[in-house]
Formats: structure tokens, sequence, C-alpha cells
């Protein structure tokens, strides 16, 4: 019995609601209340399935009612009680939310019939609200799990350029204290360039990993003070296709090919491995290109030492556009990159 469907029946007057309440009461959960202020105060207490309710009452009417109780209970299905004076106003509460009227006086079976077609809609209705609760519960949770993945994924990631920093650091410190430093430079000049923060991000991890395949250089030749002969300068032009080599076995790392392989080509076409020019070179790389010639020249390394500033600017000076993409240069000269 105490899941029977609850409704309320609002009347100033004992006799019409007595006796929609004699209709209803074998059937449903009857509630009554003598106006619209003690019914609403009802509904805070215990919100009702379906309200049938009086459109003339005194303090506040049926319609005023209607627009609270719609308002603060959307699912509650209101039918409301009209005398043929009032039938007008009836028809017009439709709009309003009603689900329908009754005019006075009323026929039991008319009643019964009003009243469980109200509340077969407010069953349809929970039915479906509950169906969208679920559809929504299932969405945030399949939201979270996307982002836990795509979190561990960004922990793989992370791991998996850290062991690769430090595996370079291994063979070779110069190489790894250079590579960091030019990630960082690489992110200020692309920041500069206004790449969105992702593609930023990507930039400085493929740049402190750009040297990754030095690993596979034979560390005399990585370490040599004077002079290159031509075949270590041969093995030496290897490390990008060795570093990409390295790096493509690993799905995310596949951002990082572009500036690993295409880091020492020239802007006119005169560098290795792919004699790429221009525009063709990916930008990615040509950051990179920059930002490692700046921190080569300021560190000073066995066989010289660090160059001074006015003479790296005017090597990038000098090269932009044969080495170096000139609108990068540009933005270091004009000094929008601190470089120290
Ligand atoms: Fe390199």
């Amino acid at each position: 019995m105490n899941n029977r469907e609850r409704i309320l029946v609002i009347d100033d007057e004992l006799a019409p609601r007595e006796s929609i309440r004699m209709v209803l009461k074998d059937q449903y959960a009857v509630s009554t209340a003598s106006g619209a202020l003690e019914g609403l105060d009802m509904m805070i207490q215990d919100p009702f399935d379906l309200i049938v309710m009086d459109i003339k009452m005194p303090k506040m009417d049926g319609i005023t009612a209607l627009q609270k109780i719609k308002h603060k209970h959307p699912d509650t299905e209101v039918i409301l009680l009209t005398a043929y004076a009032s039938l007008e106003t009836a028809r017009d509460a439709i709009r309003f939310g009603a689900f329908d009227y009754l005019l006075k006086p009323f026929d039991k079976d008319d009643v019964l019939l009003v009243v469980e077609k109200g509340l077969k809609k407010r069953r349809a209705n929970t039915g479906l609200r509950l169906e969208r609760d679920i559809l929504f519960d299932r969405a945030s949770y399949l939201e979270e799990q996307v982002t836990m993945a795509r979190n561990n994924i960004m922990t793989c990631y992370e791991g998996t350029v850290n062991a690769l920093i430090l595996t370079i650091d291994a063979k070779d410190h110069y190489t790894y204290n250079h590579s960091n430093r030019v990630a960082k430079l690489s992110s200020s000049i692309a920041e500069v360039l206004s790449i969105p923060v992702k593609t930023v991000k990507e930039i400085e991890n493929a740049a402190s990993i750009h040297d990754i395949g030095k690993i596979g250089i034979e560390e005399n030749i990585l370490k040599k003070n004077g002079k290159l002969t031509l075949s270590e300068y041969t093995e030496i032009k290897e490390h990008p296709a060795i570093g990409a080599r390295i790096v493509q076995s690993v799905p995310f790392l596949e951002d990082a090919i572009p500036v690993i392989l295409h880091h020492h080509e020239r802007y006119d076409g005169k560098g290795y491995p792919g004699g790429l020019k221009g525009e063709h070179i990916p930008l990615s790389a040509r950051i990179v290109i920059i930002a490692d010639a700046i921190d080569a020249m300021m560190s000073a390394r066995p066989y010289r030492d660090a160059l001074i500033m006015d003479k790296v600017m005017s090597e990038l000076r000098n090269n932009s556009a044969t080495q170096f993409d000139p609108e990068i240069v540009d933005i270091i000269l004009k000094g929008k990159v601190p470089l120290v």
C-alpha cells in the first residue's frame, strides 16, 4: 500500500474536495488541503505525484499556485477543477503546464480517467528522467576513464622522455646539459610565435631529445677536440636518422621525429639529412635549429670560448635565410626571446 501514487486534492470547498477524495482513495494515496498555501506547504514536506486543484480559491488562486508548483516540481502533474464560468481560464492554464481540467460538476469516471492519464504521463517522464540520469552517470564515468587514461599516457610519455634524456646524460654529459637548454630556448621561441600550448610542450620535449641519436655514435668521435676527418663527419651526420629510428618505436613520441630527424637542415637546403629547404623544414625543427645554434655559440667548448652576445647576434644576422629561418632570427634580434 505504501508505494501507491500520491495525490493531493486542493479545494477551499469541503464538498468537492471530499467527493474527489472518495473517488480516488481506493486506488491512490490521497491527501487534501483547504487552500493553495497549505497545499504548497505540503508539497515542500513531500512532493505529490499529481495535484487536483480548484481554480477559484481565496488567498491564492489555482493559476498562481499552478505556476509555483510547476516551477519547483516540474514533474508533478496538475489537474484543475473549474466551474463553467472559469472554463476559458482553465484552458489557458494548459500553457502554464496544467495537464488537463475537470468541469464541475464532475463525473466520477471522468475524474478517474483524467487522473490516470496524468499519472501515466508522469510515469513516462520519470522513466525518461531515470534513463537520462543513467546516461549522464555513464557519460561522466567514461569521462573520468578518459581523463585517467590520458594521465597515464602523459606519465608514460614523460617517463620515456626522461629515460631518453638520462640515456644521453650517461653517454655524454655536455649533450645532456646542452639539450636541456635547447629545450627551454625552443619553448620560449615557440611561445613568442604564438604556437598552441600543447604544441609548445611537444616542441620542448622533442628538443630535449633532439640529439638522442648521438648514443649510436662512437664516443671518441663525439668527444673529439680536434677537427673531424671526413669519415668521422659522415658518421656524425648519421645521428639524426639514428635518433628518429630510436623514437619511432614509441608511438606517442612520433611528434618528436621531425625535430630529431631535421635539426641539422639549413634554410637554404644545404643541410642534412634531407637537404630540405625553407618552409619544407618543419617549423618545430626550424625553431630547434636556431635554439641549438644559439646554445652552442653561447657555451664554452674545450676548443673555444663561449661567444659574447654581440657576436652571437651578428652570427644569427649573417646566417639569416641561409642557415636559419629569417622570421625566427628576426624575433630574436628584436629581443623578444630571453636568451639568458
Ligand atoms: Fe645534433
